[in-house]
């Protein structure tokens, strides 16, 4: 099993940006607890952080065939970015969206995200944590598509004997 997190625009930044919104953590910090996390579950993880929209979608594209489910955070992006929201529903990969901070209690332009209703779900709100939960989701996910998947090649068996 592989997850890939993508991070959004200015996300780099954390730990030094308006921390009083995203607080102190740093990525790097936020992407070491997900590996341990991923390491406890026997999952492959691979994370990427850009400011360009067009090197995002080419990421999410490049997760087709690669990956079984995204974690995203398309920051900025999330309320401006057809081209994203297009990405995410093409390669039609699990996919949690992923806001530290609660777009909805913020300013009105944050409270529409125009990825949002190509994902799977979305986690918004709890700080870093919330990639943890998104972790956490999309692993439960991946699992019941799984456990899904064997029940119907276990009833095509039977059904061919
Ligand atoms: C964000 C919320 C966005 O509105 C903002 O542009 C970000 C971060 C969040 O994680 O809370 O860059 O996605």
């Amino acid at each position: 099993m592989k997850i890939v997190v993508i991070q959004g625009p200015n996300l780099n930044m954390l730990g030094h940006r308006e921390t009083n919104i995203y607080g102190p953590m740093k990525l790097e910090e936020i992407h070491t607890q997900m590996e341990a996390v991923a390491k406890e579950n026997g999952t492959e993880i691979e994370f990427f952080q850009s400011n360009l929209e067009g090197e995002i979608v080419d990421k999410i594209q490049e997760a087709l065939g690669d990956a079984d489910g995204i974690v995203i955070n398309p920051a900025a992006y999330s309320h401006t970015s057809i081209a994203i929201r297009d990405a995410i529903a093409a390669v039609g990969l699990p996919t949690v969206e992923v806001h530290i901070s609660n777009i909805y209690r913020r300013e009105e332009f944050r409270a529409n995200s125009m990825t949002a209703p190509a994902c799977t779900g979305i986690i918004s709100g709890f700080g870093p944590f919330g990639y943890h939960l998104g972790m956490i989701s999309l692993l439960q996910i991946l699992g019941e598509m799984e456990a899904m998947k064997r029940a119907q090649e276990e009833q095509a068996k039977t059904q061919s004997n």
